[in-house]
C-alpha cells in the first residue's frame, strides 16, 4: 500500500490557487463536512478542534504506527507509547526551554550576520535570506555537524518533505525514489559523523544521543542514524515557515511594526498567533486502532485519519474571532505543534528562533512591504500553507 505522506491533496486543494488560501475552504469543510469520510483515498478528514484535539490526546485509539513512506525503520515520530516514551527520554532535557535560553546569544548572532547582508539593500528575499538559513545553521551547531553543509543539508531536506501532486503511480514512484535516496544519503551522512564522535566525543548531539543510548541501550544504531536525520529535518521548513508567516503579517499589518518595537512584550504571543494563524504544518495523520466512533460515524480498525491543524486553529467554537490575527489572543491553545505525547519535542527552540528572529527584524529594519507584483506561491504539498518566498522591501533604522 501506498506510504500515508504521499497521498495526494484533497479534491478541494486541487489547484495552487487553492493551496495558496486554504482558510475559506477549510471553514466550508467545518461547517459542512466537520468529520467526513473521503472515497477516493479511504482516509478520514477531522476539521474541528474537538476531534483534532481529541484524536491526537488518544495514541491508544489513534496510533502514529502506520505506513508512512515504505520505510521501515523505528522513529519517535512513529512509535507509540510505552516505546515512545524511550525514544524521548534520550533527549529528555535537551530541548527544554531552559537549555534553549542558552543558545539565545548565539542565535542573535546568526541574525545578525544575516541581517548585515541585506539591510542595506532596501530589499531581501524573506526566505532565502533569514528564514531558511537560520534554523538549518541552529540545527546543525547542536547536532555537531559542519553549518557549511546547509545548502546540501537543504537540498535533501526540501526531497524529503515532498509530497505527490496528483495520484498517478509514474508519480509516486518517482517522489518515492527521490526521498528514499535522499534519506539514504542522509544517513550514509550522519553514520561518517556518528563514526568519528564513537572515537573522540564532543558536546553535541550526535555525541549526546550516541553515550545517552549507550547507558540505555534502547536504540540499535539504524534507529538512532533515523533519530539523528529526523533531528536535521524537523526543525528545518516548519521554522522557516513561521519566519517567513511572521514577515508576511508584519506586511498585513504594517502598524504591527512599530508597535512591536515599542511593546517588546508583545513579541512571544505574536510568534504564537503566527503559529496559529498561518501554521507551518497544515496536518497530522494518525492510523485508528479499533472502531471508533465520532460523530455518529464509525471510523474503523486501521482507517487512517488527517487531522487538520489549519482547520482546527480557527475554529470558532474554540478561538473568538479566528480569522483575526490578535497578537495579545490570551489564551491561545494552538495545535500547530501537535499535542499530547508526541507534542513537538522543539518546539521551546522554535519559538525561541521566531521571538529572537522578530525582535532583530523589528529593531533592524522597518517599513517592510511586499514587493508590488510579487506572486505568491504555497510551499509543494504538503506543507502548503507557507509560501515558497516572499520578497519585502524596507528601510534600515536608523
Ligand atoms: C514533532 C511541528 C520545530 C523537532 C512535531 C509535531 C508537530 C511539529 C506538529 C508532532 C508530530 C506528530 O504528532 O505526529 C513543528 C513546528 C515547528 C517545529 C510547527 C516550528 C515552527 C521543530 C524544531 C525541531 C523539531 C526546531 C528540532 C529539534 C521535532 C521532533 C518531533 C517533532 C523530534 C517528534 C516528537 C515526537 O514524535 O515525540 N513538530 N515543529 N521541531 N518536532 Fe517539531
Amino acid at each position: 500500500t501506498r506510504g500515508s505522506s504521499l497521498i495526494p491533496p484533497m479534491e478541494e486543494f486541487n489547484t495552487e490557487e487553492k493551496r495558496a488560501n486554504p482558510f475559506p475552504i477549510l471553514k466550508t469543510l467545518r461547517e459542512t463536512t466537520p468529520l467526513r469520510y473521503n472515497e477516493t483515498y479511504g482516509t478520514w478528514d477531522a476539521f474541528l478542534y474537538e476531534d483534532c484535539h481529541r484524536i491526537l490526546k488518544d495514541p491508544k485509539t489513534f496510533s502514529s504506527s502506520f505506513n508512512r513512506d515504505n520505510r521501515n525503520v523505528e522513529n519517535i515520530i512513529s512509535v507509540d507509547p510505552p516505546r515512545h516514551q524511550e525514544f524521548r527520554e534520550l533527549v529528555n532535557g535537551v530541548f527544554t526551554p531552559k537549555a534553549v535560553a542558552d543558545m539565545a546569544p548565539r542565535i542573535r548572532e546568526i541574525l545578525g550576520f544575516l541581517l548585515d547582508a541585506v539591510k542595506d539593500q532596501g530589499r531581501m528575499n524573506t526566505v532565502y535570506d533569514v528564514a531558511a538559513p537560520l534554523p538549518v545553521m541552529v540545527i546543525a551547531e547542536l547536532l555537531g555537524v559542519p553549518v557549511t553543509d546547509r545548502l546540501y543539508f537543504k537540498e535533501l531536506s526540501d526531497t524529503l518533505v515532498t509530497g505527490v501532486e496528483d495520484a498517478s503511480e509514474e508519480t509516486y514512484q518517482r517522489v518515492l525514489a527521490k526521498r528514499n535516496h535522499a534519506r539514504e544519503t542522509l544517513t550514509d551522512y550522519f553514520r561518517h559523523h556518528l563514526n568519528l564522535r564513537k572515537e573522540q566525543p564532543t558536546e553535541d548531539l550526535v555525541s549526546h544521543l550516541w553515550y545517552a543510548n549507550a547507558e540505555k541501550q534502547v536504540l540499535n544504531e539504524e534507529q538512532i542514524l533515523m533519530f539523528l536525520t529526523t533531528l536535521l529535518i524537523a526543525g528545518h521548513e516548519t521554522t522557516t515557515n513561521l519566519i517567513t508567516a511572521m514577515v508576511r503579517v508584519l506586511t498585513e499589518h504594517p502598524e504591527l511594526q512599530e508597535r512591536l518595537l515599542a511593546e517588546p512584550e508583545l513579541i512571544p504571543g505574536f510568534v504564537e498567533e503566527t503559529l496559529r494563524y498561518y501554521p507551518s504544518v497544515p496536518k497530522l495523520m494518525r492510523r485508528a486502532t479499533t472502531d471508533v466512533e465520532i460523530r455518529g460515524q464509525v471510523i474503523k480498525q486501521d482507517e487512517l485519519v488527517n487531522v487538520w491543524m489549519a482547520s482546527a486553529n480557527r475554529d470558532a467554537a474554540k478561538f473568538a474571532n479566528p480569522d483575526q490575527f490578535d497578537p495579545t489572543r490570551q489564551p491561545n491553545a494552538h495545535i500547530t505543534f501537535g499535542f499530547g505525547n508526541h507534542f513537538c519535542l522543539g518546539a521551546p527552540l522554535a519559538r525561541l528562533e521566531g521571538q529572537i528572529a522578530l525582535e532583530v527584524i523589528v529593531n533592524t529594519l522597518c517599513n517592510l512591504a511586499l514587493v508590488e507584483g510579487a506572486k505568491i506561491e504555497p510551499t509543494p504539498y504538503p506543507l502548503f500553507t507557507a509560501v515558497k518566498e516572499y520578497p519585502v522591501t524596507f528601510e534600515k533604522r536608523a
